[in-house]
């Protein structure tokens, strides 16, 4: 039997994997920023020094995607070319079932680095809705990047990423998606002193860091 804050997400988890008793509450800190502010590249960094997990809300959607049997496959496609939030409900469950995976294989694993997400309205009343109580948010990780930075770096990225969202075309999307859904949610973080701003437009090693900083200080 499973107990702890996890209980009810692990009901909906099979059999086998039932009897782990998992005691700790997922530690959680949303990574935001622009398209290309640099979430990924630092995230990875930080999950090579400090014991944290990297889940990325556009991996795990892209990666819903392609999968064969996937009942939201074309649904995501769309929104993801067009640069818009997918629907919440698709979001927090696959971001629901990667943590409980991460924490069935080792109940040590419990910080998570939640990478693009909440990016919108819809992505922040969905978290509240099924995980407030369940994982406590510690903070917001900024990427401050100027936009014309962001998009240049993504388009560099678009020639070897294969993504369908890399080029001028979709990048203007996403870019007015960030600045109008996204930045008021880092707004909001704001107002109740929970966001930590790291300036992004420097190089990597800089602005790691600046993040190590961060890190060092709140854990
Ligand atoms: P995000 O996850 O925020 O979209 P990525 O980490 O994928 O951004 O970075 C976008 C692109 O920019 C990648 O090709 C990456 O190698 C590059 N990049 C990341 N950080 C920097 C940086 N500080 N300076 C220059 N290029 C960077
Ligand atoms: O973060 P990333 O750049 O990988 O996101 C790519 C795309 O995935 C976004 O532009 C958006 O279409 C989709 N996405 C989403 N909801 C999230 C995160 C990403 O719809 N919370
Ligand atoms: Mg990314």
């Amino acid at each position: 039997m499973i107990v702890g804050p996890l209980r009810s997400l692990s009901a909906r988890v099979p059999g086998a994997v039932r009897r782990i008793v998992l005691t700790m509450k997922p530690q959680v800190v949303f990574v935001l920023g622009g398209p290309g502010a640099g979430k990924g590249t630092q995230c990875a960094k930080i999950v090579e020094h400090y014991g944290y997990t990297h889940l990325s809300a556009g991996d795990l959607l892209r990666e819903e995607r392609g999968r064969p049997d996937s009942k939201s496959g074309q649904i995501i496609d769309s929104y993801i070319k067009e640069g818009k939030i997918v629907p919440v409900e698709i979001t927090i469950n696959l971001l629901r079932k990667a943590m409980e995976k991460t924490m069935m294989a080792n109940e040590n694993k419990f910080r998570f680095l939640i990478d693009g997400f909440p990016r919108n309205q819809d992505n922040l009343q969905g978290w509240t809705r099924e995980m407030d109580g369940k994982a406590d948010v510690k903070f917001v990780l900024f990427f401050d990047c100027d936009n014309e930075v962001c998009v240049g770096r993504c388009l560099e990225r678009g020639k070897s990423s294969g993504r369908s969202d890399d080029n001028r075309e979709s990048l203007v999307k996403r870019i007015q998606t960030y600045l109008q859904c996204t930045r008021p949610i880092i707004e909001q973080y704001e107002q109740q002193g929970k966001v930590r701003t790291i300036d992004a437009s420097r190089s990597v090693d800089e602005v790691f860091d600046s993040v190590k900083k961060v890190l060092d200080k709140e854990g």
